[in-house]
């Protein structure tokens, strides 16, 4: 089995004393490749600090991280950008578009970042401009688009570099419900299409079980549910 994100009996405790907060209780989760799941939970649940985790944006009080068979525990933050700007691409609740930048410029910068060429880049990103239908957009401007073209941008911009694990955070959570169902289905159609991974949180049950699993947290502890 291929698995490309492994947690194994996370903990996440912040604070101190009377303000500790024990977000995450011994989680394990297994995603495979060309997978989709859905994680669900009431506010505070743990979901962002699981995801947090996951991307390498934050450390665990304990347990082990295994992405595309890098183990993860005890390295430096060196070693976990790279893993992270090699394999890991977030997306958003708000999509955090450099508003400076075009639509074009603004997919263009991860690669640039990455070290693709220039003309290159530019395949690249017209190719998932085009996949999420903002062909006729690449010269806009972020402010001049509607908000679920801008999520799309994000999209593109977290997978024109094509990471295996896409991490998405409530990436419908500031759209209206037939725009989410679109913005879930393209994430869903892009990770089949690439063959990547993805965790994608929702506060929408219907969303949720469009995808392939669904793995629910409630007080920091995780159950699963298959669908598809
Ligand atoms: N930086 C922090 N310092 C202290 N406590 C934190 C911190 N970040 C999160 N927490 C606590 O951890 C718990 C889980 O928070 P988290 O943001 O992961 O929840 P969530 O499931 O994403 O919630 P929501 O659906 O509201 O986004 C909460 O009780 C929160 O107060
Ligand atoms: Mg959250």
């Amino acid at each position: 089995m291929e698995y490309t994100l492994e947690l194994h009996k996370i903990s996440k405790k912040y604070g101190s004393n009377e303000c500790r907060v024990e977000a995450l209780k011994n989680i394990s989760l297994k995603v495979k490749k060309n997978e989709v799941v859905s994680l669900i939970g009431p506010s505070g649940s743990g979901k962002t600090s699981l995801l947090q985790i996951a991307g390498l944006l934050d450390n665990a009080t304990s347990g082990k991280i295994i992405i595309n068979n890098h183990h993860i525990k005890n390295k430096d933050d060196c070693f976990r950008t790279r893993i992270r700007k090699n394999n890991i691409g977030f997306i958003y609740q708000f999509h955090h578009l450099l508003p400076e930048l075009s639509v074009l410029e603004n997919v263009l910068l991860p690669l640039y970042i990455k070290g693709f060429s220039k003309k290159e880049s530019l395949v690249k990103a017209r190719q998932i401009l085009k996949d999420v239908e903002l062909e006729n957009r690449v010269d806009f401007m972020p402010g001049q688009l509607s908000g679920g073209q801008q999520q799309r941008v994000a999209i593109a911009r977290a997978l024109v570099t094509k990471p295996s694990i896409i991490l998405a955070d409530e990436p419908t959570g500031n759209l209206d419900s037939s725009l989410s169902e679109k913005i879930f289905d393209l994430i869903y159609q892009q990770v089949k299409k690439y063959e990547l991974s993805c965790i994608i949180v929702t506060h929408n049950q219907k969303l949720a079980k469009k995808a392939d699993r669904i793995e629910t947290l409630k007080d920091g502890v995780i159950s699963s549910k298959l669908y598809n």
